[in-house]
């Protein structure tokens, strides 16, 4: 399968995607292209140096979103990509990539959502201060991380928590995780039906 991540930051996510795929030597998925709205992104080097094609593209310099969007489905065509992973991209995904791509596309998000969406899910957490958080992972809709959820995991939050350590210890969580839901996708294990996320536990695992 043909995937593409999209970024907007450093890329810790797609890293540990690449380095994933390679150390389990994966030959049914492949990352063909990483996207980036903002070209001066840290992820750019990193995919650089895996050898990921790049392409990326600033939002204000398109008329509006659906021109914005249909130059990114133009990039998407010609890498044929078939399946979108967000990571840390900070952009909400409007109708037009939306229409083609929904029950293809997926993000990872630093709660364990509904609590917590949008900006700084980490810092919101300790702001609350609530005793678990986590990750979530979820197709993507049209609001901002309200999509259907695929799979969670909870983090105790400690006394002495601060936002670096928090945030390492989610991090280590989602590079572990995504990857192993990424592969799911890829080998059919879950899908999005019109009534919900249906796990299907008949298909192979490995
Ligand atoms: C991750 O924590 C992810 O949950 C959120 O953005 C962060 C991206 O980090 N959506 P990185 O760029 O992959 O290091």
């Amino acid at each position: 399968m043909r995937i593409a991540v999209f970024a907007s930051g450093t890329g810790s996510n797609y890293e540990a995607i690449m380095k994933y795929f390679q150390d389990h030597q994966i030959d049914d998925a492949e990352v063909v292209m990483l996207f980036s709205d903002h070209p001066g992104a840290a992820v750019l080097d990193k995919a650089r140096n895996w050898n990921t094609p790049t392409v990326s593209a600033k939002f204000r310099d398109f008329s509006d979103k659906q021109a914005y969007e249909k130059f990114i489905l133009q990039e998407l065509d010609r890498f044929q990509v078939e399946f979108i992973v967000l990571a840390g991209y900070l952009r909400l995904i409007g109708s037009t990539l939306l229409d083609r791509y929904l029950g293809r596309i997926i993000n990872i998000h630093p709660s364990l959502l509904p609590a917590f969406p949008g900006k700084d899910g980490v810092g919101q957490a300790l702001a609350a201060k609530v005793q678990e958080t986590g990750v979530t992972i979820h197709f993507v809709d049209q609001g901002m991380d309200t999509g259907p959820i695929i799979a969670q995991k909870v983090i105790p939050v400690e006394l002495d928590d601060n936002h670096n350590s928090l945030t390492q210890k989610i991090q280590q969580v989602e590079h572990q995780l995504y990857p192993e839901i990424i592969l799911a996708f890829v080998r059919g294990q879950v899908t999005l039906t019109d009534f919900g996320v249906l796990w299907n536990d008949s298909k192979s695992r490995s």
